[in-house]
């Protein structure tokens, strides 16, 4: 039998995009997203399509062509499992806050909430479908909890993890490097798997859909990730040493990157990742390594992180170094606070890890972003607890006018490589701030020989 029902519990930036995707590509399938979070879900109702609670270019025309028609979002969580033949689990897999394995392990708790609530809730046979990133193993968990807490029923675990980015999150999803799935070898293990293949190759070619073993699934998404950060860090590494000799780094990116083992992606030099997965994943991975004694293999991609951090650390060092050694009362204008260009997403955003140093110093920050509001900015440095929320808004400010914010500034700092900031009018930005004008360009983004013409002191990463 043919799927015709899918619920995806968590209607996150996973959740949400992937549904909407499937359900617009599978008209005959009725796909239902439900969260807790009734908010959350409201605006995925809401009336006005660009209103959804989640920015991604193209994503928005996706949602209006089918919700309503098989795709809807709804907080009836009961309801949704017991309806469907799939049931996709998104929800979050932050780092452990408290206990064993706290600030590295996966916490859990969230999946397993879901799969106990499918277990209790389903009263027929069902293929409940990993779609968050979890620590390899965790099928056998699932599964543990579905049988032993279930109505009798019949589960097939399957990983599907996924590997869309933030801010290409639609044309990730349509055309896909790869579509990855993992099920048990057992003979119902591979029907639950052709099943989901089906799905998937209503738009994605064949040759792109890829099957293993469950540990193989699960493991080759932390992999993945592991990888794709540690080019970051690498080529941060060695932005720092070009600095000290003279050479460029995007020179160096662009030298190694032709050589089509290396190849050029992923070789941005910048002010350090953020997101809600590299740093997470990678924890996990050191996490996972340990706990098997391979401390080796744990050192080897905790270095990773220790270089990211040292990263977004000497970006901020820097820019109180270049004003004299001190920050203290000077206008910095923030240009991006979100982790890359084209999302409204903030987490582990560099962007937050150098504000608060800066205010440690009492440097007054003005920040624009073009899709990031203001409350969540405040929210982002609040949670650090570095200091009161009243001093965080006396120290900060967030306008909707770049101009404003470099207004009177010593400094402009450039922490998300948003396309707009390329076309604005850097003269007049120029003319309204003290001198010596500097720009500190976190992403290497802006012209620096017209800058430098029109006056500013303007220093990148790496050169
Ligand atoms: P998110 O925080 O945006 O969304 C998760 C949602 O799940 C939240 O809205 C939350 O309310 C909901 N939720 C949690 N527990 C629930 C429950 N018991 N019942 C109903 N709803 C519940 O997270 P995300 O960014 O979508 O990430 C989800 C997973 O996908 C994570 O494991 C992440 O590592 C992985 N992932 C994320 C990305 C990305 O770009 N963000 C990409 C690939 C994989
Ligand atoms: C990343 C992966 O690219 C996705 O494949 C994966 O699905 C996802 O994590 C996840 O599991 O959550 P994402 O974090 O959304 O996606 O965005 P990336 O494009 O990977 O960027 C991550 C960070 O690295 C950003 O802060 C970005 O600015 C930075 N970066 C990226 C660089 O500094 N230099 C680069 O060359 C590339």
């Amino acid at each position: 039998m043919n799927i015709k029902k899918i619920c995806c519990i968590g209607a996150g930036y996973v959740g949400g995009p992937t549904m909407a995707v499937i359900a617009q590509k599978s008209p005959d399938i009725k796909v239902t997203v439900v969260d807790l979070n009734e908010k959350r879900i409201a605006a995925w109702n809401d009336e006005n399509v660009e209103n959804i609670p989640i920015y991604e270019p193209g994503l928005s025309d996706i949602v209006a062509s089918c919700r309503g028609r098989n795709l809807f979002f709804s907080t009836e969580v009961d309801k949704a499992i017991d309806e469907a033949d799939m049931i996709f689990i998104s929800v979050n897999t932050p780092t452990k806050t408290y206990g064993v394995g706290k600030g590295m392990a996966a916490d859990l708790k969230y999946i397993e909430l879901c799969a106990r609530q499918i277990a209790r809730v389903a009263k027929n046979d069902k293929i409940v479908v990993e779609k968050s990133t979890l620590p390899v193993r965790t099928a056998s968990a699932i599964k543990d909890i579905l049988d032993n807490t279930g109505n009798g029923v019949q589960f097939q675990i399957l990983s599907n993890p996924e590997f869309l980015a933030e801010g290409t999150a639609v044309a990730d999803l349509l055309m896909p490097d790869r579509v990855l799935i993992g099920g048990d070898t057992t003979e119902e293990g591979q029907n639950a798997i052709q099943k989901l293949v089906d799905i998937y190759a209503n738009w994605v070619p064949k040759e792109r859909i890829l099957t293993t073993n469950v540990w193989s699934s699960e493991l080759s998404k932390l992999t993945a990730n592991a990888f794709l950060a540690q080019r970051v860090s690498s080529i941060n590494a060695l932005s720092e040493l070009c600095e000290k000799t003279g050479a460029d780094v995007n020179e160096v990116a662009k030298a190694i990157g032709m050589d089509s083992r290396i190849g050029s992606k992923f070789l941005k030099s910048s002010v350090g990742f953020g997101g809600s997965c590299f740093q997470k994943d990678i924890l996990n991975l050191v996490y996972i390594a340990k706990s098997y004694g391979l401390n080796e293999v744990a050192d080897y991609w905790e270095q990773v992180i220790i270089m990211n951090d040292h990263q977004k650390r000497r970006f901020g060092k820097n820019i109180i170094q270049t004003l004299y050694n001190t920050v203290s009362g000077k206008k910095i204008a923030f240009m991006g606070w979100a982790f890359k260009k084209d999302t409204n997403d903030t987490r582990e955003s560099a962007a937050i890890y150098v504000a608060d140093d800066l205010l440690s110093e009492r440097a007054e920050i003005a920040v624009y972003d073009p899709k990031v509001q203001e409350d969540q900015i405040f929210y982002d440095l609040d949670y650090l607890e570095s200091r009161s929320a009243d001093e965080n808004r006396r120290g900060l400010t967030v306008t909707n006018d770049p101009y404003a914010a470099a207004d009177k500034a010593h400094a402009i700092a450039i922490l998300t490589e948003w396309d707009e900031f390329k076309t604005y009018d850097w003269k007049r930005i120029y003319d309204n701030m003290l001198k010596p004008a500097f720009i500190f360009d976190g992403r290497n983004l802006l012209d620096k020989e017209a800058l430098q013409k029109i006056g500013f002191v303007y220093q990148g990463i790496g050169s």
